[in-house]
């Protein structure tokens, strides 16, 4: 039999598997681009963030010809000599803007309706990216390049796979089939269960073909989704090697955060305590209210004590607690700068923690969240020794500069600059 005429129904059913995949995530999606490229340093809005707001940026920039340019790559269009570049390169301390030299013109068009209306992004983006086409032809519908290579990647290697795992069927089915052909049936007495089996697939391709496609779907979405939270871990909440409740010790016992966590007011780590901070309660402390004696009696295996004698023996092993924050090695951020300098709270960053029986990841972690409180945060002067000092100094022009809305940010003392966050 020709396997060609054969998989025809299937290789239908694929071609539109295809189509409805691509064309379902070709969506005009301003939001998406302005969120993976721009957010970053933009607002959607007039406020200022790294770089101004781009709400009404158009207005700004007559010549839309110019504003692709500037955005694909505002440092080579500096060196036009444009003025009204180059004062707002000067404006914002000569902060260089990312290139993106692969967005579209209907993809920057989206962006910037989205920027316009953030709430109604695709609907304008379409008509923005229609008037920017003359109004001519159907726009085409740009979306985010990466995620599109990646998804048609992944349905390449699908389809490879699929075809081989249905030739390989069909041939067996063939072989099986001829091989029945041989066997005496005798009236009343079933086939053997491989023969039934094949001519069930056989005689119901169209059904097999579809069930193979959904669960390649299935299998395809989860991988899609996994891949656009990479590097996102908010409400990641690991279990721990012993089930350490922050609610009974910060919270019901009111134990003190910088008790266990000793370096967070004087050094970059705010530091997991080790078992030894434990035992200063635990040595009298050997049930809990929950666990009984097992989850304590970790801590007791760990520091290798016994609890009958009361002595230590000299087998002692870390406890393997499982970091939860993480940041990239590229970043630098330090806890004292920001409780002990800054005043800023615990729950601030990491939620009630005192409320919490195992924690979790309560912030993004992102560079949009550092930045976002840098711009609102004052730096204290008043609570803040190393302040007093700096503000005695200030001159009066830029005392004028900094203090015009009676507060100096972290922004203004330097706290956009790359080089304080990035090694
Ligand atoms: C790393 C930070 C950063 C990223 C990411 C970024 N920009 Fe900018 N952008 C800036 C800065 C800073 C300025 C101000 C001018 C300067 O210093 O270069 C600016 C200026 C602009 C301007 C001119 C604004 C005006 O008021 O005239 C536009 C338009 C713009 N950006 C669009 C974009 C778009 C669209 C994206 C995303 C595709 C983007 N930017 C991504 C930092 C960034
Ligand atoms: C009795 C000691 C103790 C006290 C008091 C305590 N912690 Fe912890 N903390 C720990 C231990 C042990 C861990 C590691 C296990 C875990 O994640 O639950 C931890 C983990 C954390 C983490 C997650 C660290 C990571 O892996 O990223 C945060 C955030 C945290 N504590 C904040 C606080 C805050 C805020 C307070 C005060 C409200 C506090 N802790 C009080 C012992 C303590
Ligand atoms: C300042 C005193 C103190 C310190 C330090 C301390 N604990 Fe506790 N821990 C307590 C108290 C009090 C209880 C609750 C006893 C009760 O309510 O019956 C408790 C209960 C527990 C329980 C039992 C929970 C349950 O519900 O059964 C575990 C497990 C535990 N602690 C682990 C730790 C670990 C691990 C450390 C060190 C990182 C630590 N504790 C440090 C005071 C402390
Ligand atoms: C400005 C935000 C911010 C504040 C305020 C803050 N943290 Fe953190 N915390 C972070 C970030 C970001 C990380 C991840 C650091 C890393 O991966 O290097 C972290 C990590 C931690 C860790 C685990 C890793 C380490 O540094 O040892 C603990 C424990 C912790 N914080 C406790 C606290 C406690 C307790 C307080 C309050 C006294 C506090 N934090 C205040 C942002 C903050
Ligand atoms: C909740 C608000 C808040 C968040 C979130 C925050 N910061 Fe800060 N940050 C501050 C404050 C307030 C100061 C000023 C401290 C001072 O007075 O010196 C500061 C100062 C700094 C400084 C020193 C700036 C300078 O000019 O000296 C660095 C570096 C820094 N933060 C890094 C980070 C990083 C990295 C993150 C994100 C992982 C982050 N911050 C998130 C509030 C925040
Ligand atoms: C207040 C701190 C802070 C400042 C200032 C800052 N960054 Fe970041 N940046 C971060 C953090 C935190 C991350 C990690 C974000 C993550 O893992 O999602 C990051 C990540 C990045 C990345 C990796 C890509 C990504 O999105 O994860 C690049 C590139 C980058 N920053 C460039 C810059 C440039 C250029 C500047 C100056 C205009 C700058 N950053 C200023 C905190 C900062």
């Amino acid at each position: 039999m020709n396997i060609n005429t054969r998989m025809k129904p299937i290789q239908i059913l694929l071609g539109l598997f295809l189509l409805l995949t691509t064309s379902a995530i070709a969506q005009p999606d301003g939001k998406k681009l302005f969120k993976t490229n721009c957010a970053a340093c933009h607002y959607a809005s007039e406020k200022k963030l790294v770089g101004p707001g781009l709400k009404g940026v158009e207005q700004r920039w007559p010549d839309r010809a110019k504003l692709y340019a500037w955005i694909r790559n505002s440092q080579e269009f500096l060196k036009t000599g444009d003025a009204y570049a180059v004062k707002l390169f000067n404006d914002y301390n000569k902060s260089v803007m990312s290139a993106f030299p692969d967005l579209k013109d209907e993809e920057i068009d989206a962006i910037l309706a989205y920027a316009n209306n953030p709430d109604d992004g695709k609907a304008v983006a379409a008509s923005a990216a229609g008037a920017a086409a003359g109004d001519v032809a159907a726009p085409a519908e740009p979306n985010d390049q990466n995620a599109i290579i990646i998804v048609l990647a992944f349905i390449t290697v699908l389809l490879i796979i699929l075809g081989f795992v249905l030739r390989s069927i069909s041939k067996s089915l063939e072989a099986l089939l001829n091989e029945k052909k041989g066997i005496v049936v005798i009236e009343g007495e079933p086939l053997p269960f491989k023969y039934q089996f094949a001519q069930w697939i056989n005689d119901n391709k169209a059904l097999v073909a579809i069930f193979i496609i959904v669960v390649s779907i299935g299998s395809l979405k989860f991988v899609y989704d996994g891949l656009m939270n990479v590097g996102v871990y908010q409400g990641y909440a690991p279990e721990q090697p012993i089930k350490f409740s922050h609610k009974i010790h910060a919270g019901q016992n009111g134990i003190a955060c910088v008790y266990c966590h000793v370096g967070v007011e004087k050094s970059k780590h705010a530091v997991i305590p080790s078992a030894n901070i434990c035992m200063n309660c635990h040595k009298a402390v050997q049930e809990g209210p929950t666990y009984g004696r097992e989850e304590i009696a970790k801590i007791y295996a760990a520091l290798d004590y016994n609890p009958e004698t009361q002595t230590y023996g000299n087998n002692p092993k870390p406890i393997k607690w499982i970091k939860i924050h993480n940041l990239p090695d590229h970043v630098y951020f330090n806890h004292a700068q920001h409780v002990k300098a800054g005043g800023v709270e615990c729950t601030t960053c990491h939620g009630e923690i005192k409320e919490m029986e195992v924690v979790q990841q309560h912030s993004p972690l992102t560079m949009g969240w550092c930045i976002n409180c840098h711009r609102e945060t004052p730096v204290k002067y008043e609570e803040n020794g190393y302040y007093k000092e700096f503000h005695a100094r200030l001159n009066e022009e830029l005392k004028s500069k900094y203090m015009k809305d009676g507060k100096v940010t972290v922004s203004e003392i330097g706290g956009l600059e790359c080089a304080k966050c990035h090694y």
